[in-house]
């Protein structure tokens, strides 16, 4: 089995890949740090994916970012910067939807293909009862919405695909920093087997829509 992971050098991406390897699978990883594959410069997607010709039979996009250009996530709409807010939406929203663009070569038509786009619970609408955060939660909500219509038009080619958006809860990774003396988290370790029991029950049936790390579906 083969997999690729996008953002392998993350605290959850790079579980992802260490989890993978050690069950078998052959993984390919492309990051910023490693590959150049900088979601603030679009062309260095297409660069970075023009050598590769592999088929995978899974793909997960475990790129974000919590802060953007210019300061951490807004406590009031006082504090939203169009330079930070734009940035948000490049890295966690624009940069993934490129790297969707990029798959459909990349996926089996004739088996099972699967793909995890890490997206987070505050990009839900619906279950946004504390406020704040607005360019994390709009950029993280829009990449649902490009995941939920990706998963729709993929399975008309691919038959057998999977697209999932994923909250893989809260994980202690560089990402959480700021905010693991205050809230609960678990290992990437962790976060990256719950994320493969997951995937591993992900059927075309369960394509688009977006789930927790317990398997519970998250309202949109
Ligand atoms: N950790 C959590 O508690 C948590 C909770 C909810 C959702 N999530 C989501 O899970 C995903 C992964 O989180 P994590 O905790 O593993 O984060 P992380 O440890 O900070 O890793 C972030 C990854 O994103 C890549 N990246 C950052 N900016 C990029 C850019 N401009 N262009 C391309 N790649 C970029 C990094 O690449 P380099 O290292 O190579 O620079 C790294 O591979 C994110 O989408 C996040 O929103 C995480």
């Amino acid at each position: 089995m083969r997999a690729l992971i996008i953002g392998h050098t993350g605290g959850i991406g790079a579980a992802v890949d260490a989890n993978l390897r050690s069950f078998g699978w052959d993984v390919i990883g492309l990051s910023r740090s490693t590959h150049g594959l900088d979601f603030r410069k679009p062309d260095s997607i297409d660069v970075a994916f023009a050598d590769i010709t592999e088929v995978f039979d899974l793909v997960v996009i475990a790129t974000g970012q919590l802060d953007g250009a210019g300061g951490p996530p807004e406590k009031t709409i006082k504090a939203l910067a169009p330079d930070a807010m734009a940035d948000q939406f490049m890295v966690n929203c624009i940069g993934p939807a490129m790297i969707l663009r990029a798959l459909p070569r990349l996926l089996s038509k004739n088996s099972p293909c699967k793909v995890a786009v890490l997206t987070a619970r505050v990009g839900s609408i619906t279950d946004n009862r504390m406020g704040g955060w607005y360019s994390y939660r709009a950029a993280k909500a829009a990449l649902n919405q490009v995941v939920h219509t990706a998963a729709i038009e993929l399975s008309r080619s691919h038959k057998q695909s999977c697209v999932i958006a994923y909250h893989p809860g809260t994980v202690a990774t560089k990402f959480t920093e700021d905010y693991q003396r205050t809230n609960k988290t678990v290992s990437p370790d962790e976060a990256a087997q719950n994320m493969l029991r997951i995937l591993e029950n992900a059927f075309p049936e369960n394509t688009g829509k977006f789930y927790d790390w317990r398997g519970a579906e998250v309202p949109w």
